[in-house]
């Protein structure tokens, strides 16, 4: 990327800055009493998905020279270079093809020179296979009951995703089988979901990219501790799955050849749900329900690589996102579904985001000359509305918005559904217009109005809307990303923490030990009380 195209330093940015400054003093509800049409020139339809940014505080003005932005920014050449498979993640020196596992496997689709599509399909009939196999019972526990319960093992991007997608599509399962999961230590979280298990009639999967996150390790040693001293080799070996792109470590961990998926290294953790880290969704929706998830992801990749700018969804909401972190300074961004379904959406959109955007260095490793990721934070709606909205109406700090809402319900609850839907409308509708008289003049009924917010309305959250919304806000960071001019697959800044963790365990288990100097009295407060 030469200056010319790196976002900061093009027109189309120092036009935006103009922009915003102009626009500071015109009111998002003057827009609308201005412009009776701004609902449809600031909305766009596709994939099922109608996204509409009218409440968004900008004109067709900003919006031109935010596409102008993309354009300067080469973003489509960006969109090709992931694509066409070449090395994108350059710390890492490897691609992010996430996108290849929910093509048609005839799709062919080369990561450097190898097509890998055989290779995808061949993990993708294993886990056909698995899934089968336990729905038709052939898969038994080491004491020949049928399984009845799967957890999955797993941390971050081996675990948010599962956990999720599993309840957000729980009207879809196929199957009885009970699902559960485990992510950190602390012993607490294992110790419940083991005491709702019959280890016998478990099945344990366990996910972990690199096959070596100290939690993920920890908790999976005892469950196979667990699983040997119930049944020896044999149930461990029937009964933990592992998923990873590190053979040698699960081979030493124990677990059979016949039950370890592939993760390659060109599927970033975070990016993953689509592989066999979804074996859980998988397991529970049913191999059919997996495949149009994964279709619904295709979808919107098709879209995303095609749609010019100014229709391309992703784009447009990694644009929105761009005005109001760079040109509005809004810091935090809130992620609000009205819909119970979408309850571990927002920490699931968190890691996607700040993991992969939480970052200050320049793809040639320069510092940033802009902000980059914001906050990312959020809650189911309805309940949020009654905690922190009122910040969110009236606070100090603004914060734009996401709301997520599905026209239909997809129970028998259609008429309670629909005052979910008219809480999440009116509260959008309250955020930008505000009441600036305020009730009886009082200052502390005052609304000031102009807090942004955008609407993801889609018709009903099937397992295909599920991935197309995924592979949307997937697409939104790697174009945040381009323009920014940072790498959005990796994810050094976890590292220095990890490193000393492992040197802190020494000064945990030994009271001795030289403390270093920034923690000292906590230490000594820790050994005190740790009796
Ligand atoms: O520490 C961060 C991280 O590396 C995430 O990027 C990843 O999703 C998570 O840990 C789990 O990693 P793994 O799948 O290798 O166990």
């Amino acid at each position: 990327m030469t200056n010319k195209t790196y976002g900061p330093q093009t027109l189309a940015w120092s036009e935006l800055k103009e922009k915003a400054v102009s626009l500071s003093t015109t009111s998002i509800a003057s827009m609308f009493s201005d412009d009776p049409a701004r609902g449809e020139k600031f909305s766009r339809e596709s994939a099922g998905i109608f996204f509409d940014f009218s409440r968004q505080h900008l004109d067709s003005e900003a919006l031109e020279s935010l596409v102008t932005l993309a354009d300067q920014t080469n973003v489509k050449e960006g969109v090709e270079r992931m694509f066409s498979g070449q090395n994108i993640n350059k710390t890492e020196d490897r691609p992010a093809m996430h996108i290849a596992l929910r093509r048609p496997v005839d799709y062919s689709t080369y990561v450097g020179k190898k097509n890998v599509m055989p290779l995808v399909a061949e993990e993708q009939k294993k886990m056909y296979l698995l899934v089968d196999q336990l729905r038709s019972g052939a898969l038994k526990g080491f004491s020949g009951n049928p399984i009845t319960d799967v957890v999955n093992i797993g941390i971050g991007g081996s675990h948010i995703g599962p956990l999720m997608a599993t309840d957000a599509l729980k009207e879809y399962r196929t199957s009885d089988l009970k699902v559960h999961f485990i992510s950190g230590v602390g012993g607490l979280e294992l110790f419940d979901v083991l005491n709702q298990v019959q280890v016998d009639t478990t099945l344990f999967i366990v996910c972990s990219k690199s096959f070596v996150t100290s939690e993920t390790l920890m908790n999976a040693q005892v469950v196979k501790d667990l699983l040997y001293s119930a049944g020896g080799t044999y149930a461990v070996e029937n009964q933990i799955i592992g998923v990873s792109s590190n053979h040698k470590a699960m081979d030493k961990f124990g677990i059979a050849p016949n039950k370890q998926f592939v993760l390659w290294s060109w599927v970033g953790g975070r990016y993953s749900i689509w592989s066999g880290v979804g074996l859980a969704l998988a397991l529970i929706i049913g191999w059919e329900h997996f495949e149009s998830f994964l279709a619904g992801a295709h979808e919107m990749d098709e879209h995303f690589f095609e749609a010019p700018i100014d229709e391309n969804l992703p784009i447009l909401l990694a644009l929105i996102g761009i005005w109001n972190r760079n040109f509005q300074e809004i810091s935090n961004h809130a992620i609000l579904p009205y819909y119970h379904r979408l309850r571990f959406l927002p920490t699931y959109l968190q890691q996607l985001e700040m993991e992969s955007n939480g970052k200050s260095v320049r793809r040639n490793g320069e510092p940033v000359q802009c902000e980059t990721c914001p906050i990312i934070w959020g809650e189911l709606g309805s309940n949020a509305q009654h905690s922190f909205y009122q910040l969110l109406h009236q606070g100090t700090e603004k914060v734009s918005i996401d709301f997520f809402l599905p026209v239909l319900s997809g129970m028998r609850n259609q008429e309670s559904h629909d005052v979910l839907v008219a809480n999440c409308l009116a509260q959008s509708w309250a955020l930008a217009e505000g009441d600036p008289e305020g009730k009886g003049g009082s200052p502390h009924q005052h609304y000031s109005g102009d807090r942004p917010s955008s609407l993801i309305l889609f018709q009903r959250l099937d397992p295909a809307m599920l991935g197309r919304l995924l592979a949307l806000y997937e697409h939104k960071v790697y174009v945040q990303g381009l323009i920014w001019d940072i790498n959005s697959f990796d994810q050094w800044g976890v590292q220095l923490g990890k490193r000393l963790t492992t040197g802190m365990e020494k000064n945990i288990s030994d009271k001795k030990t030289v403390a270093p100097q920034p923690l000292k009295s906590a230490l000594m407060q820790f050994h005190k009380w740790r009796i």
